[in-house]
């Protein structure tokens, strides 16, 4: 059966850029994978009190089956403030909770870090690593995806046309199907 693939970008903005990026890499993916984005903008903010079942939000519940029914999680972040936006850490956070019930755990994922400057939000990049660490993500370690100075590597529609950046974006994908080939074995 197809290899699932969710999708989490670390922007709501209905404009973002990481959104645009990660349209374009979902349609890299070869055959046999269903790439498709998870929706992490109406998650309430995590409380510790919602580990009672009885007062988790509703929006837990399909947030958590979703989770479960992944083989493997593509994040791809822009930086705030050289830290992980706060929906994508929350939704990290959701997702690892009750204690003992971490969603996350050994399934395979690529961190795609993004920026219209020039260092590549590279903060946010390893502090999300240091977060899929502790939540034993099977992270792909090489290649590192950095991608800066986005907004000239878009098209108006969204597409990128440049063959070096392709390819690099292919070589990125490429990893990370041989990563969850690997780890289905
Ligand atoms: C930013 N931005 C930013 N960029 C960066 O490279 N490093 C940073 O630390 C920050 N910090 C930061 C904080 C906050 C609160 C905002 C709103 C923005 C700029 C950011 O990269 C830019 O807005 C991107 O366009 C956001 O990504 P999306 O929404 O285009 O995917």
């Amino acid at each position: 059966s197809n290899k699932k693939i969710g999708v989490l970008v670390g922007s709501l903005r209905t404009e973002s850029f990481s959104k645009k990026i990660a349209k374009v890499l979902a349609g890299l993916f070869p055959a046999g994978y269903d790439v498709e984005l998870i929706d992490i903008s109406k998650l309430e903010i995590y409380n510790q009190d919602f580990d009672d079942e009885n007062r988790a939000p509703a929006s837990y519940a399909e947030f958590r089956q979703t989770l479960s029914e992944q083989d493997a999680f593509l994040f791809i972040t822009p930086e705030y403030n050289r830290s992980v936006p706060a929906v994508l850490k929350n939704a990290l956070d959701v997702g690892s909770r009750p204690y003992g019930h971490n969603l996350w755990a050994k399934k395979a994922g690529a961190v795609v870090s993004v920026s219209p400057g020039n260092l590549s939000a590279f903060g946010a990049n390893h502090h999300l690593r240091q977060s899929l660490v502790f939540l034993d993500v099977q992270t792909l370690q090489q290649p590192e995806a950095y991608i800066a100075n986005v907004h000239t590597l878009l098209a108006e529609d969204g597409s990128v046309t440049n063959q070096g950046t392709i390819d690099f974006f292919q070589s990125i994908v490429d990893a990370f199907v041989a990563l969850i080939e690997q780890l289905a074995k």
